[in-house]
């Protein structure tokens, strides 16, 4: 009998609604105001874990990125669980990469969320959140799903509640730009508005849900100036009926929200040359319940994903 188990997870991406970024803090990180949102947008991680008196981890992917951020996470999580076991992994990419959508830290997430299941060992969702941390500032937002304000280094999050579906398309130009050197750029224009300022408008904007006309990410002005074409797709997107258009996290994918999926869908026609995906947002209940069905013949936990008080 093969003691192998194993379970096809996706890996879902994240935009960023809302995006402020204050200051660079004695850390060296940057404190931030933003709201992060699941999307449809995924890609597919198989993972099969058998237990052996050795650890081995191997990942199949098109990307042969050394070090990769899903081959770190295994190893964080055997180590935590204090397990020797094999993991063999095969990701399929399809969010594109460099691009502000999140996809390294979601298939970094998804290896810390599948492989205790599949050995069939608890980690409590602080344990989970310590090791995100320190995978990247944006693994710990895919343990929770939905949407959520991220503060502090993005490590921070309090839950939002569900918005509505809405449909939008998203562009990816094809242009990758490395999260550390978008902060290093910023540097400069960080004073141009008053913290106190950026404050207040991200406030006002978590009471509008996130979803605004005035929306702002900080990132943008830079990354519009080094690659124009990410402002033409950006106007392209608002011309093509979209309620809100605007770059995600440090770029360069920019998304358009569309006032209802028959619009979306004409809009996506727009960008028929271009690497574009019409999307919907998914909602903290909906993220839970995939993960659900992609693990439940492994769970042995009644309530699952681990969650704390203020989540429940
Ligand atoms: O945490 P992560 O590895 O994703 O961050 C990549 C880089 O982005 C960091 O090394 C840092 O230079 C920058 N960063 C930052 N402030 C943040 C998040 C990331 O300066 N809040």
């Amino acid at each position: 009998m093969s003691l192998t188990r194993s379970a096809r997870v996706r890996a879902l991406a994240k935009i960023n609604l809302e995006l402020r970024v204050l200051a660079q803090r004695p850390d060296g990180y940057h404190e931030l105001r933003t709201i992060f949102h699941t999307i449809s947008l995924a890609d597919s991680i198989d993972i099969a874990f058998t237990p052996a008196r050795r650890t081995s981890i191997d990942l199949a992917d098109d990307l042969h990125i050394a070090d990769n951020l899903v081959t770190r996470a295994a190893r964080a999580a055997m180590d935590a669980m204090k397990l020797t076991g094999r993991v063999e992994m095969r990701l399929t990419k399809k969010i594109p990469m460099g691009a502000g959508l999140g996809g390294g830290s979601s298939d970094a997430a998804a290896v810390l969320l599948a492989l205790p299941a599949l050995a069939r060992r608890i980690l409590p969702i602080e344990r989970l959140r310590e090791l995100g941390e320190q995978l990247g500032s944006d693994v710990p937002f895919f343990l929770l799903g939905g949407a959520a304000v991220g503060i502090g280094r993005g490590t921070e999050l309090f839950p939002l509640p569900d918005n509505k579906p809405l449909t939008g398309v998203l562009v990816s130009p094809g242009i990758h730009i490395s999260t550390a050197e978008a902060y290093s750029r910023l540097k400069s224009s960080l004073t141009t508005e008053s913290q106190q300022n950026k404050m207040v408008t991200f406030q006002s904007r978590v009471w509008d849900g996130g979803v605004s006309t005035a929306a702002c990410n900080d990132f943008e002005t830079v990354a519009i100036e080094r690659h124009p074409s990410i402002g033409a797709i950006q106007r392209r997107m608002l011309r093509a009926g979209a309620s809100m258009a605007l770059m995600t996290g440090s770029g360069s994918a920019v998304f358009g929200i569309f006032p209802g999926p028959a619009q979306a869908s004409e809009g996506l026609k727009v960008f028929r040359k271009e690497k574009a995906f019409r999307f919907s947002l998914v909602s903290r209940a909906r993220y839970r319940a995939l993960w659900w069905r992609a693990l439940e013949e492994h769970i042995t936990a009644k309530v699952w994903p681990p969650q704390d008080r203020r989540e429940r």
